[in-house]
């Protein structure tokens, strides 16, 4: 991480007693205030003249996103009042609260306020309870302050970061009610920063063994890393690994991570695609855009995150993490359209597109997961352009043979906003991989492209419950966002350690 951790912290007092370098107010659209701004307006505050001339200005008008300051305003002790348009109050949901609090931070963070109380929890969102409240503020915090930068021989930072933030609570009781879901959100979060960390570094850096030995720092008194070379893989069979690897110079690994929490909870498997960088192979990918290839390995980022979180949160789940990692490359040695790959599994698959290879990979991957008799086997990849055309930047796809997990997962997608929305997976799909040489070819015959990705994927999952996250459209952004700046953005790793906590 190229940034300091926030500390965020939830108190609670008036607003006219934080001695802190900023106080962070929201207006609503209309210039409505909420409690703290009331409170200074009152009659016999001090303050009182300071805001209403500022009110009667139009500096702002409470639209989403606005920021105003004050200066020293008398009858507080705060350096900077702050004022932020909240917008239309009907407007206000959990989502725009975690916006407006991460465009806050950033604002913040370049200010020079060291310390800040933020009063964002009196927007009253509808259906939300204060705890959801004072914990989305504070992910939208943590998630807007991520930053990239360590390649600019001068970054462009603050002299001086924020460092903490104050989510302002109504009373003390919330302080210790919160905490539960605080420290669950924080955890979360820094599995985010550091999927997004592996997953912005470029493939020169980022390749197979580097993204193993980064794995093997996981590796603590309940948690294992076995990393399989290339000699291992072909003593183990896993022949759509390395097919895919044969056409570059770096070797492949498989991951494995065994993360042993208690006895008798139940044991989730996680599986990354990692591509380090796919060029498409011999079916070569256009050069417009191939850059991003180097995202190729974002659900491996993601299984890498969770497991993270899952230490940090201390939650009572196993865990089994399986990371399919090579590169997709064209040299002499490369796979090519009409080979025929004896998966580990025993399933022949007719490669009729070398680029459809993360399928190729996970069928062994997941092969590995199912083998180890988990409770649930949960994919993650950055599998098909189908699939962003499909949902975009908004949601992954979701798919799976036990509508029970899907379900879990789309809730916790909700519930987090790192969403993710189904897509059938009738058996008439299952046709379209058929091959007239092989079990399986590995891509269909033109439409439904994330569905029969995933029909490929369900042939080595065994009779295990299963679901499968294309992460395709949301793993990275080409553009800056509140909650994620270009690059990398961790889908996945929220959803996946928030149904991990509602396991129990
Ligand atoms: N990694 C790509 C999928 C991808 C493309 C992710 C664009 C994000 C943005 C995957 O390996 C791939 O190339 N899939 C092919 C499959 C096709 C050949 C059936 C695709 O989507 O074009
Ligand atoms: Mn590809
Ligand atoms: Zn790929």
């Amino acid at each position: 991480m190229d940034r300091e951790w926030l500390s965020v912290e939830i108190r609670s007092g008036a607003v006219d007693k934080q001695r802190v370098d900023a106080v962070v107010v929201p207006m609503l659209a209309g210039r409505v205030l909420t409690e703290s701004g009331e409170r200074l307006r009152a009659e016999g505050h001090p303050a009182r003249e300071v805001i209403r001339s500022f009110l009667r200005r139009m500096d702002i008008t409470g639209e989403f996103g606005e920021i105003a300051v004050l200066y020293q305003v008398p009858g507080t002790f705060a350096d900077r009042l702050v004022f932020v348009g909240a917008g239309d109050a009907r407007k206000l949901s959990l989502t725009r609260l975690r916006e407006l609090s991460a465009r806050v931070a950033r604002w913040l963070d370049a200010s020079g306020a060291r310390e800040a109380a933020v009063y964002l929890a009196e927007l009253d969102v509808r259906g939300a309870t204060i705890e959801a409240r004072l914990r989305a503020i504070a992910e939208g915090a943590w998630l807007g302050l991520y930053r990239f930068d360590r390649y600019k021989s001068e970054p462009k930072r603050p002299h001086r970061p924020l460092r903490s933030l104050y989510a302002m609570a109504p009373s003390r009781r919330f302080i210790r009610r919160t905490e539960p879901e605080l420290r669950l959100a924080e955890a979360a979060c820094k599995g985010v920063w550091w999927a997004r960390d592996l997953a912005n570094e470029p493939a020169n850096v980022c390749t197979p063994s580097w993204l193993a030995a980064r794995a093997e720092e996981l590796a603590s008194s309940r948690t294992q890393v076995e990393v399989w070379d290339k000699a291992r893989l072909e003593k183990e069979n896993m022949a759509g690994i390395l097919a895919v690897a044969r056409g570059s110079h770096e070797e492949p690994r498989m991951i494995i991570i065994r993360h042993q929490a208690d006895e008798r909870a139940p044991t989730v498997a996680l599986v990354g695609k990692g591509l380090t960088f796919d060029s498409g192979g011999v079916c070569v990918k256009p050069a417009k855009g191939m850059d991003e290839m180097k995202f190729d390995m974002c659900g491996a980022a993601a299984v890498l995150g969770i497991v993270r979180a899952v230490q940090e949160a201390d939650l009572p789940v196993n865990l089994i993490g399986v990371i399919g990692a090579t590169e997709n490359m064209m040299g002499g040695g490369a796979y090519k359209p009409g080979d025929i790959i004896k998966t580990a599994a025993g399933v022949s698959v007719e490669v009729v597109n070398t680029d459809a290879e993360g399928r190729i990979v996970l069928a062994d991957a997941l092969h590995y997961a199912a083998q180890q008799h988990p409770d649930a086997i949960v994919d993650l990849a950055t599998l098909t352009g189908a699939c962003v055309v499909a949902l975009g930047d908004q949601a992954s796809g979701l798919m799976g043979n036990d509508q029970a997990l899907v379900r879990a997962l789309r809730r916790a997608g909700e519930a987090t906003d790192d969403r993710a929305w189904p897509l059938p997976m009738y058996d008439e799909y299952q046709e379209k991989i058929k091959s007239d040489i092989a079990d399986i070819k590995n891509i269909g015959d033109g439409g439904a492209g994330p569905i029969t990705a995933a029909c490929f994927l369900s042939r080595f999952v065994g009779r295990h419950r299963w679901a499968h996250l294309d992460i395709a459209g949301t793993a990275w952004t080409t553009r800056d966002k509140p909650l994620a700046r270009k690059g990398a953005t961790g889908a996945g790793v929220r959803l996946i350690v928030e149904y991990l906590a509602r396991l129990r």
